[in-house]
């Protein structure tokens, strides 16, 4: 996620929005830049690609005048390569307003071309460049106004900082969708994304609403609606320190990203479904070359390998190609066998993992083309690859994967439709409801989180336990061996994921009144099939943790505990179960004192082999 500060005061801008910018950091970026105004009103912008001290070394040779006001930036980039000229801030192209921007503005191309009518002229890639240019038309004279009516025309989410020539000693602020925070000082004041940025300049915040727009002086802080109504503005002191800042009130990284899920995946779809068509910009292979695409191959470890399992179903589910899903560290010593027309996808969420940076080098070394499936960006795995997938999930500091790992999933149904629709193996009907279905996710996902409370108690009822079993079918066989997989590395319960017919043929023995067994059956073509493994459980005095459909009357008799999950298409399930399955593991883990977010033994990215 991108990283914004602003600053207006008495000192000089320039070394504040510097430092303060460096404490976003940890958000993960790719570019940074800052923009100020000097005694002449002169507006002065400075951008660079890579880190914040490439942005440094830019400047140090130069001179620059004090300023009392300005902006800076840590871009997470969305739309638009990582480069100088994308980084922000971003101007008008008169070079009179600059802006920074975290956020996805949905409908920039439309605003770009009326505005290129107008003479506009655009040096960037991004979406967030419309924006200086629309204040710009707009302005004549009142800059709340002209912001206030470019807000207007704006669709999507955004996070904003402004400043202008006209007025040097104003910052504008306004945010939809994007966290922002007003910091109140002594004789200046100041803009961030989040509150680690200022906490050693002033503990007084006012936490701005979605709708709001705040006007900052050195002396003052205004608010206003956008419908330009004033509020009263409710300041707050800040208590905890940095880190419990960037946790932002949560106990754990983990749980504050589990949190996240909701909003992660609606970026993505309104990033890579614009108006319900996909737009899976990095792929880097034209449809001609999909179209001669024989087999895909998918190399990842861990939480991602999980991910691949589910992206298997999908993509054979929808595309009708077959796909291999194999392990990064088997992959590269088993000669394996692909060529030309194997598609292989990479996926690593730090994009560090030896294992499958490995992997991948040795299916191109056999003419593969790779994807890679991302979520740091400008990775070396994000470098190396033939094409590359951003997941945009923002920085994932819990060891115990979460978000990414949903973000990959979302991934594969977004490229399971792709070769659906270039190999033109799905009926458009068939298409439109599984789109649909999808765009509904992110708000299932919030309805589960507010359930968290009752999966705390299933998970404080269940946490003696010694050992548990995780069993799913079909497209949540994966889902019981990610459930495994999360509770055994946080919480360091043995635990194991199976596919729930493989029962009767071996780890059914283990069964007896000491065993937890988490069986994930919602309404699908196998629910049958699965709720009498769930009868032989209880059978032998098994404990069955359940997490089932909301609304199912069958599945009582079979469980002692019941989780349930909203309704959604069977092939998307993996999506909604995800959640239950890491707050479980979450708060077992807690309820034993474990450390949810370093976790003994575990790296974040294992860069060696
Ligand atoms: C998942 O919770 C673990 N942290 C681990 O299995 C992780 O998924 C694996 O190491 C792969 O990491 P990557 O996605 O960065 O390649």
């Amino acid at each position: 996620m991108c990283g914004i500060v602003g600053y207006v005061g008495n000192k000089d801008a320039l070394p504040i929005l510097l430092e303060s910018l460096k404490k976003l950091e940890y958000r993960g970026y790719d570019s940074s830049g800052v923009g100020f105004l000097d005694h002449d009103s002169h507006l002065i912008v400075r951008k660079s690609k890579g880190k914040i001290r490439n942005l440094e070394e830019m400047i140090q040779g130069e001179h620059l005048p004090f300023a009392h006001a300005g902006i800076s930036h840590t871009r997470w980039a969305t739309h638009g390569f990582p480069s100088d000229c994308n980084a922000h801030p971003h101007t008008d192209s008169k070079h009179h307003i600059a802006i920074v921007h975290n956020g996805i503005i949905e409908n920039y191309q439309e605003l770009k071309n009326a505005l290129k009518k107008k003479g506009c002229k655009f040096i960037s890639e991004t979406d967030s460049e419309v924006i200086p240019n629309l204040i710009a038309s707009f302005y004549k004279g009142d800059l709340l106004l002209a912001v206030r009516q470019t807000i207007a025309k704006l669709k999507g989410t955004f996070a904003l900082g402004i400043i202008s020539r006209e007025h040097p000693d104003m910052l504008i602020a306004a945010r939809v969708g994007s966290p922002l925070v007003v910091g109140i000082g002594e004789a200046e004041n100041f803009i961030a994304s989040d509150v680690p940025a200022i906490l050693d300049r002033t503990r007084r915040v006012i936490y701005l609403k979605d709708g709001q727009i705040a006007v900052l002086t050195k002396t003052q802080v205004e608010l206003f609606t956008f419908g330009g109504k004033k509020v009263t503005p409710k300041i707050d002191t800040v208590s905890f320190n940095v880190v419990a800042a960037r946790k932002e009130g949560y106990p754990y990284f983990m749980l504050k990203e589990i949190h996240e899920q909701p909003d992660v995946l609606a970026q993505m779809l309104s990033l890579r479904l614009k108006n319900k068509r996909l737009a899976l910009e990095g792929l880097g292979l034209p449809d001609k070359v999909l179209k001669q695409v024989r087999k895909v191959m998918v190399v990842a470890c861990g939480t991602a390998y999980h991910a691949g399992l589910v992206g298997k179903y999908a993509i054979e589910n929808l595309s009708r190609l077959p796909v291999e899903v194999t392990t990064s560290s088997e992959f590269r010593y088993c000669n394996p066998i692909v060529d030309k027309h194997t598609l292989v996808l990479a996926v690593s969420q730090s994009g560090e993992t030896a294992d499958t940076l490995a992997a991948a080098r040795e299916a191109r070394a056999k003419g593969s083309r790779v994807i890679a499936i991302c979520n740091v960006v400008g990775s070396s795995l994000a470098r190396e690859a033939d094409g590359i997938l951003y997941t945009y999930a923002g920085q994932e500091i819990g060891v115990a994967s979460t978000k990414a790992y949903t973000a990959q999933l979302m991934m594969f149904y977004l490229v399971a439709l792709k070769l659906a629709q270039v190999r033109r193996s799905l009926a458009p009907r068939e298409s439109k409801d599984l789109i649909s279905q999808l765009l509904r996710i992110p708000s299932l996902c919030r309805e589960i989180l507010k359930n968290m409370h009752h999966i705390q108690k299933i998970a404080d009822a269940n946490s003696h336990f010694g050992c548990f079993l995780f069993l799913g079918r079909h497209v949540n066989f994966p889902s019981a061996m990610e459930g495994a997989l999360k509770l055994k590395e946080i919480s360091y319960i043995p635990a194991e994921g199976y596919a729930a017919g493989e029962m009767k043929h071996g780890p059914i023995a283990l069964i007896d009144e000491y065993r937890a067994v988490v069986c994930i059956n919602p309404q699908s073509h196998v629910y049958e099939k699965m709720s009498s493994n769930m009868q032989e459980i209880r059978a032998r005095r098994g404990n069955v943790i359940a997490i089932a459909t909301r609304g199912d009357r069958k599945i009582g008799p079979n469980a002692d505990f019941l989780i349930e999950v909203p309704r959604t298409h069977e092939l998307l399930s993996p999506l909604l179960v995800a959640l239950p399955l890491q707050m479980l593991a979450y708060f077992i883990a807690v309820k034993r004192g474990c450390d949810v977010d370093q976790p003994r033994n575990l790296a974040k990215s294992v860069t060696v082999e």
